[in-house]
């Protein structure tokens, strides 16, 4: 049975829907009923992988139809989430002719949804634009929510937009494919999602580890439903990043120093997770959480697979510095997100992340480095 969430953005012009069935993408039929009401032509943009995979077998079920459907692809991976794949990507569809009555397609995971929001919002001034994430973190997190964007030298996501896709289109079964390491990357997020948002559902992600990691289909379904529905209430909320999102960024502030200290060998959901723990630990010295809620967060960390282990010890200095540069930092001082219980997490005012002391910070990092580094 198909399930439906409106991601009612204002104005409402820009609210949009997110679409979650199995074999929604497989179902010639229904992909193409979806998609006509957004054009006849459409340029389906994807990454090599993802277009082996279904990219082509999209486009055949467009062009069966007697629409007019284009593949664009580029190579996989982070690397490639740029501006000069983007220029060349839009040469391309300038070869064809296409022009603002196209509708783009982002079919892949986070780095084709990012760079194909990012070409839409651009291309003749902004062109409809539909998202079909195939990976786990693109269906529950970067698929909603209208950013979109590249790398640049000085750092990721520096360059991009808010643009809200016309519609979002989640075929669980897609899934199949994916590798397990990307499957725990977007299995972090959802836990992150059940932390900061609806201790129910944190417990149904601790009930169903087997059946999600197996990907049975309505424990997953499920799963990709609560983590979207999450999501999207607090986009509604602040669709420009400035307050409630702040909350999705839970675990992200050391997550995100870790993944720089470690030049990025440490993959992003392994990265999170720890810093989901380090975090939660200052809501532990703080009294919010008790030292049974954070076993259940480092509990079903383990579960899902994630290590939560250190390549090597890090001098506490170095990654104060990195956290130094975090994008919700306040006057060279990063702020955290902080749970005041599993479900839900402290606001200040019209804030929703805060500075903690040194001592505080300090201990919670010497835990890490001490509990998750065996060298
Ligand atoms: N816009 C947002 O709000 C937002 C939120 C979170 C993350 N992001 C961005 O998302 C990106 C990470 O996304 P990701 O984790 O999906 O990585 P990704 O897009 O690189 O995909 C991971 C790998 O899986 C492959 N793949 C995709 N679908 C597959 C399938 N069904 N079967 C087999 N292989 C498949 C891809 O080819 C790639 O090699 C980052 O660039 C990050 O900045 C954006």
């Amino acid at each position: 049975m198909n399930q439906q969430l409106i991601c009612a953005i204002r104005p409402s012009a820009s609210s949009y829907a997110i679409d979650i069935d199995n074999g929604i993408l497989s179902s010639k039929t229904r992909i193409v009923e979806t998609l006509r009401n957004f054009s006849s032509t459409f340029a389906v943009i994807t990454d090599d992988i993802v277009a082996e995979l279904y990219g082509k077998q999209l486009c055949q079920a467009l062009s069966s139809a007697h629409l007019n459907a284009h593949l664009f692809s580029f190579p996989s991976g982070e690397q490639h989430k740029t501006r000069a794949t983007k220029e060349a990507l839009e040469d391309q569809l300038f070869e064809k002719g296409f022009g603002s009555d196209i509708c783009v397609i982002g079919l892949g995971g986070g780095v084709v949804t990012d760079l194909a929001g990012y070409l839409a919002a651009t291309y003749c001034r902004g062109v409809p634009f539909v998202t079909i994430p195939t990976t786990l973190l693109g269906m529950v997190d970067a698929s909603i929510g209208g950013k979109g964007g590249v790398n640049v030298p000085c750092g990721k996501n520096m360059l991009g937009c808010i643009y809200q896709p016309n519609k979002v289109i989640i075929d669980p079964s897609s899934l199949q494919t994916l590798s397990k390491k990307e499957l725990r990357n977007g299995a972090v997020e959802m836990i992150k999602h059940g932390l900061i948002a609806d201790e129910q559902y944190f417990e149904f992600l601790e009930n169903n580890v087997e059946q999600l990691l197996a990907l049975d289909s309505t424990p997953l379904k499920r799963a990709i439903f609560e983590s979207c529905r999450i999501k999207k209430e607090i986009v509604e909320h602040d669709v420009r990043g400035q307050g409630k999102r702040h909350l999705l960024n839970f675990g992200h502030t050391v997550g995100h120093a870790l993944e720089h200290l470690t030049d990025y060998s440490l993959p992003h959901g392994e990265a999170v997770a720890i810093g989901m723990l380090v975090e939660g630990h200052l809501a532990m010295q703080l009294e919010h959480i008790d030292l049974d809620s954070f076993d259940r967060i480092r509990k079903i960390l383990i579960s899902y697979g994630l290590p939560l282990h250190l390549p090597c010890q890090y001098p506490i200095q170095a990654i104060l510095n990195t956290m130094a540069s975090d994008k919700k930092s306040l006057n060279g001082e990063p702020r955290f997100v902080l749970l005041d219980k599993i479900g839900s997490c402290s606001t200040y005012g019209s804030h929703y992340c805060v500075h903690v002391s040194k001592s505080l910070l300090n201990n919670a990092l010497q835990w890490m480095l001490n509990a998750l580094c065996h060298h």
